[in-house]
């Protein structure tokens, strides 16, 4: 949530912080705002809106070497111009990403020591905060320091001091925020895609530290105020990933990409038999328990990886909420092994809920795609996904590879606790192997699934119902369908709906019934049968080897039979298309939709 770039150097400024927003612009995108010093004065332009709004107001040609920019996803306050960063007061000048929770606390302390203020922001009480102390100190650096100790709750903050001109500083706490070092040049990010186009060398701030930058140096202080030197970083990621390649949408290109992003994931586990499998994944202990921990889609990815540790590996596995997991009571010690998924890395419940996994004393596993961020890094294990940036604020290809992965991890498990064979295993193996052939198998039928897209997306209620693994497929189709294209669609286990749900069905209803489970097949398709006979438009999404009544359904999709541990990663392919189609014939913002923001990184 909310993108902030900052930089100092030869460079033109204003342009290097607009092209560094818009990479940014996933993260939030309310409105958008830059501070930078012309004539050793600090200006500061804004705008309510999409970055468009605000490159409009600038001037290019203005001469300028440091600056600070933001992109905002608001918490505290509406979207509108008073609210919208950069904030200054006195001579501070902030942009900054999270939630000071003590805000109304520090605002009343403020307001009696003379401060007034303009916004709804907990971000200008902030900067007061830091205002007010700098009047005392007279030094950044013990600013900083202090206002660590006064503000509570997560924030990445970039500052210009007006006494300091040639500086930029950073401080964050649970917020993420990066220092990228170029040649007498240096700038400050939230992610590494917003500096990749001049340099992919990087430093990222642990919380409680804080930095003190200029075009030819960077000093970094540690928790206690004391200079601490960091490892430098060289990020490996592709520039293209920013790219649409000529696809509409940054999501269409990335369903696209799934087929080379399941090869990623599957190829240093499948090049090499067994061994490859065993000794490319981390060494985990015997779990009495696995509790997986996610939110949205990736709490989704975490149902399926239920279903196939469960039942492959003959594990328990909870799967939790980390909203709720990080307020609840925990039964964790040793013997539990947390598995954490994130796409981003960042999302701030989930990385709580790995915090107090690892304070209780569980052994953690992060399952992450961007690499090197927070959740990554304080795991105790890390399984990268590989799938490249993911820019689209819904997610699929990183989803596809989390299945993927959790499928992987449940045939490890599987062949260690001895649950499977070697045999076994090398079949799924197998089957793993061919997963890209047969997902551009599902890819080649687009056109399929724009019909189907025509025949439903007038319609604003929408059902997708499945049991066990197809129960989870249920939750991430019926999710996508109402993060992009806004409809209000539900996804329920098969068996529940006739205990109320159903009285919602109406003629021509779109009830999406998901069936690969051969096993419970015949019970999804009495359900199925259920909402026709109440008028439903039944789309059948099943696999091949199924053979359906044709009363059944009023459209079939058929998605190739594969191993059940994989059969998630092609299902979901028709589910996430319908969902683009939809939303484009819904005229919507498919890849920023409306409130959303790809990386929540407050709670
Ligand atoms: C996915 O389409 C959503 N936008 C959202 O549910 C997302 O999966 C969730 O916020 C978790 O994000 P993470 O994977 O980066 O932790
Ligand atoms: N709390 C700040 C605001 O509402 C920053 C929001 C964020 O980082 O998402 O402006």
């Amino acid at each position: 949530m909310c993108g902030i770039i900052g930089y100092v150097g030869k460079k033109d400024c204003l342009k290097v912080l607009i092209n560094g927003l818009e990479k940014l612009e996933y993260r939030g995108y309310d409105s958008a705002g830059v501070a930078y010093i012309k004539n050793k004065k600090i200006e500061i332009i804004k705008e309510e809106g999409k970055i468009v709004n605000l490159k409009k107001k600038i001037n290019f040609k203005i001469d300028s070497n440091l600056g600070i920019g933001h992109t905002r996803w608001a918490t505290h306050g509406k979207p509108n111009y008073v609210n919208s960063h950069p904030h200054r007061v006195g001579k501070i000048t902030i942009v900054h990403n999270g939630i000071i929770e003590n805000y109304l606390e520090l605002k009343k302390e403020l307001i009696k020591n003379g401060y007034s203020f303009k916004s709804d922001t907990d971000t200008e009480v902030a900067c007061a905060l830091l205002d007010y102390i700098y009047k005392e100190t007279h030094s950044i650096e013990q600013t900083l320091a202090i206002f660590k100790d006064k503000a509570e709750g997560a924030y990445a903050i970039g500052l210009i001091c007006d006494d300091n001109l040639d500086y930029l500083y950073a401080v964050k706490k649970d917020s993420p925020l990066i220092i990228a070092l170029g040649k007498e040049e240096n700038y400050i990010a939230s992610d590494v895609p917003a500096i990749l186009e001049y340099t992919n060398k990087y430093i990222t701030l642990e919380d409680g530290e804080f930095a003190k930058i200029s075009n030819d140096k960077v000093i970094v202080f540690d928790k206690d105020a004391e200079i601490v030197k960091k490892e430098i970083k060289v990020y490996d990621g592709k520039s293209g990933d920013l790219n649409k390649n000529g696809f509409e949408h940054y999501m269409l290109k990335e369903i696209y990409e799934e087929v080379e992003v399941v090869k990623q994931v599957t190829n240093d586990y499948i090049k090499d038999g067994i061994k490859s499998l065993t000794s490319n994944m981390p060494k985990l202990g015997n779990y009495e328990r696995i509790d997986i921990v996610a939110c949205g889609s990736a709490y989704h990815a975490g149902l399926v990886g239920k279903s196939l540790i469960e039942g492959y590996a003959n594990i328990p596995v909870n799967v939790e909420l980390a909203s709720e997991y990080r307020y609840k009571k925990l039964f964790l010690n040793k013997n539990v092994l947390v598995i954490l998924i994130s796409q981003s890395g960042e999302t701030a419940d989930t990385l709580a809920a790995l915090k107090i996994a690892k304070e209780k004393g569980a052994h953690t596993l992060g399952i992450i795609n961007v690499v090197g961020s927070s959740i990554a890094r304080y795991s105790d294990d890390v399984l990268y996904t590989k799938a490249g940036a993911e820019i689209a604020v819904a997610t699929t290809k990183a989803y596809t590879a989390q299945i993927t992965m959790l499928g992987l991890l449940a045939l490890n498990l599987a062949y260690k606790n001895k649950e499977m064979t070697e045999k076994e295993v090398l079949e799924a193996l197998d089957e793993a192997k061919k997963l890209p052939t047969n997902i551009q198998s599902v890819l080649n039928e687009a056109d399929f699934y724009k019909t189907i897209a025509r025949k439903i997306f007038k319609h604003n209620d929408v059902f997708f119902i499945g049991r066990l693994t197809d129960y989870a497929l249920a939750l991430e189709g019926s999710l996508k369908l109402k993060e992009i294209a806004y409809v209000n669609s539900q996804g329920y286990a098969a068996g529940e709906l006739k205990h109320g749900t159903i009285s919602l069905i109406e003629k021509n209803t779109p009830v999406f019934g998901i069936v690969t489970d051969t096993n419970i097949a015949s019970k999804t398709l009495s359900n199925m049968k259920e909402c026709k006979s109440r008028g439903a438009n039944i789309i059948a999404l099943v696999s091949n080897d199924l053979k359906l009544d044709k009363e059944i359904y009023d459209t079939l999709i058929e998605v190739p039979k594969v191993s059940p541990i994989f059969q998630g990663v092609l299902t979901v392919i028709p589910l996430q298309l319908i969902s683009y189609e939809v939303a484009k014939l819904r005229k919507c913002n498919i890849d920023k939709p409306k409130n959303l923001a790809k990386s929540v990184t407050v709670e």
